[in-house]
């Protein structure tokens, strides 16, 4: 097939990037690596990126396409040239540009180190025999967080990293859970203690791309709840992140829905209240803010109470808590989709 793709490249010795357009002859089962293996081979051999594996585990061929992340390794070229669609490759976002495609991950690497991604166990011994048993529940605590390749696709589309670099980020805040979610390690608490300080996980604006790029399906911004919930479980809750979410959960159970208007002195205090009067007055003369007296009670507020109850009966907290709601909705959306096949077929 004749493929067609434009290239950033960037020239570290002048410093000039350039917009390159390449066309190859290439097989149809081609991967974007494949095309950039061509292009090297056959066109122009100065063009640098970084591959190892070619079979998307080694996490070195993260680079961006149309402006998201992608592993080139993963990208099938064949849809592009279908659509007759030219794409953009260019260097992994959020990180400096060494050359082309080649970016350095020296940032990466040192929020990856400051998550200190080793098990502690201590000095407990295994209880019977020569191991430590984990059940299976345990391991859903953390099985999506033992799949990251460390690509830095997620790093690449972060939002809250563009405008804060030391935020700590998707993929070391991915790491950090794999360790504080599991049941052999005995630093929860003091790895915990540092992610909740500043650059971290309450730092997240939760844009989900993170989660919309990973190519492993580790789904970072989960991780990251599921550290601010293993937070609360350990009452680490100094962070205004913390104390929001907890009053999330307060309005939920009690009218249904978010009462914004206690929002501010409820977690930040009278003072910061006072402060933030003038707004306050502004919204609600343009109509943006409900009246506190009398609450706005949702219709089914006592599905609301009935759910929360349950879950707190079972004593399933923190990460294992949002393990076992992910479970129960995927039950509830295959169930829906078997009905709709079952209806299809009729
Ligand atoms: S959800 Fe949070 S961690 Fe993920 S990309 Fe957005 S800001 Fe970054
Ligand atoms: S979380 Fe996903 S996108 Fe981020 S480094 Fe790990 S594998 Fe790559
Ligand atoms: S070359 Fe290893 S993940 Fe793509």
């Amino acid at each position: 097939m004749d493929v067609a793709l434009k290239i950033w490249r960037f020239d570290p010795q002048t410093g000039e990037r350039e917009l390159k357009q390449y066309e190859v002859d290439a097989p149809e089962w081609a991967c974007l690596l494949d095309v950039l293996d061509i292009v090297k081979d056959q066109v122009d051999g100065t063009l640098a990126y970084r591959k190892s594996c070619r079979m998307m585990i080694c996490g070195s061929c993260g680079m961006r396409v149309d402006g998201g992340a992608v592993l080139a390794c993963k990208e099938r070229m064949k849809p592009y040239a279908d659509a007759g669609h030219v794409p953009v490759v260019s260097a992994m976002g959020n990180l400096p540009v060494l050359k082309d495609l080649v970016v350095d991950m020296d940032p990466f690497w040192s929020k990856m180190r400051a998550m200190k991604p080793w098990l502690e166990p201590g000095y407990r011994e295994p209880e019977e025999g020569k191991e430590f048993h984990v059940s299976e529940a345990e391991v859903n605590v953390i099985s999506k967080e033992s799949l990251c390749i460390n690509c830095g696709c997620c790093v690449s589309e972060c939002n809250s990293m563009e405008s804060d670099p030391e935020f700590l980020g998707p993929a070391a805040l991915a790491k950090g859970m794999r360790f504080v979610g599991d049941a052999r390690d005995q630093q929860a608490v003091e790895r915990l203690e540092s992610y909740n300080s500043e650059h971290g996980i309450w730092d997240c604006t939760r844009c989900y791309f993170c989660q919309e790029r990973c190519p492993k399906g580790v789904d970072p911004r989960d991780a990251i709840a599921k550290l601010g919930a293993e937070s609360i479980k350990y009452g680490i809750d100094r962070d205004m992140g913390a104390k929001h979410a907890k009053w999330f959960v307060t309005s939920a159970k009690t009218t249904g829905w978010l009462r914004e208007t206690e929002l501010v002195p409820k977690t930040q205090g009278v003072v910061s209240s006072i402060k933030e009067m003038k707004f306050a007055m502004s919204l609600a003369r343009r109509g943006k803010v409900p009246p506190p007296v009398p609450p706005h009670v949702a219709k089914d507020v006592k599905e609301a109470r009935a759910l929360y109850n349950i879950v707190k009966s079972q004593g399933v907290h923190g990460a294992a808590g949002i393990v076992q709601g992910e479970k129960a909705l995927s039950r509830i959306e295959f169930i829906e989709e078997q009905a709709k096949r079952e209806g299809g077929t009729e």
